[in-house]
């Protein structure tokens, strides 16, 4: 993948859009992953191309975008996000999902791409909100944005169903004016 495909580096990673080609290095990634994400992520990882090129049909819809985040030296896949659920005109809000994987996280990589991405969320994609739903014991991901600066909203009981139950959730999110300020 040529690095003029990235729409934003900092010093150790840089973001491109998913695509199909990606295929290559993450069904491996999630195969990997698959017992970090059994209790956080709603949905089975997708482990085969058939379900990868599915699953990519939903950014052809404006309302999800979809990134991942590579190292510049080799361009090796570490992390990714989604932007879901975009809704404009008086709202410009989208709900973030997010995954790092077995071999790549507690390395910071996360908290470099997800900051990449709220430039990009907040610059040329013209949002100005950003939301993140997390389960209370979910420490790693409420660690990733309250360093990036979001603040907690509010608690949804039963927000989400995942892992053979209805999950609560915390809502965190951030706006283009709290992110100019940190
Ligand atoms: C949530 C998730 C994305 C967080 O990823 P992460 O790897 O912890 O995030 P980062 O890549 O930013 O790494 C940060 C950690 O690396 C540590 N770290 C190690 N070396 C570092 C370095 N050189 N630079 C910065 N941080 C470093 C940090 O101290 C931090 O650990 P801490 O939170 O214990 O303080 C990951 O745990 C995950 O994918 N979980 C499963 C899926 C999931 O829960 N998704 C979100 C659903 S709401």
């Amino acid at each position: 993948m040529s690095s003029s495909t990235y729409l934003a580096q900092g010093p150790r990673v840089a973001v491109r859009r998913l695509c199909l080609q990606d295929h290559e290095q993450l069904l491996p990634l999630h195969r990997e992953s698959v017992e970090m994400y059994r209790s956080w992520m709603p949905g089975a990882p997708i482990t085969t191309y058939e379900a990868f090129r599915d699953y990519l049909k939903r950014f052809d819809e404006p309302g999800h975008e979809g990134f991942v985040f590579c190292l510049r030296g080799t361009g090796a896949v570490v992390g990714r996000v989604n932007i879901n659920n975009i809704v404009r005109g008086t709202h410009q809000c989208g709900t973030l999902g997010y995954a790092s994987y077995a071999s790549t996280t507690g390395r910071g990589y996360m908290t470099e791409g997800l900051g990449l991405i709220m430039g990009l969320a907040f610059g040329e994609l013209g949002l100005h909100r950003l939301e993140a739903n997390i389960q209370p014991h979910n420490t790693p991901s409420l660690n990733l944005v309250k360093r990036l600066g979001f603040r907690r909203e509010g608690y949804s009981p039963a927000f989400q169903y995942i892992n053979g139950a209805w999950r609560d959730h915390e809502r965190w999110a951030i706006t283009a004016e709290m992110a100019e300020d940190t």
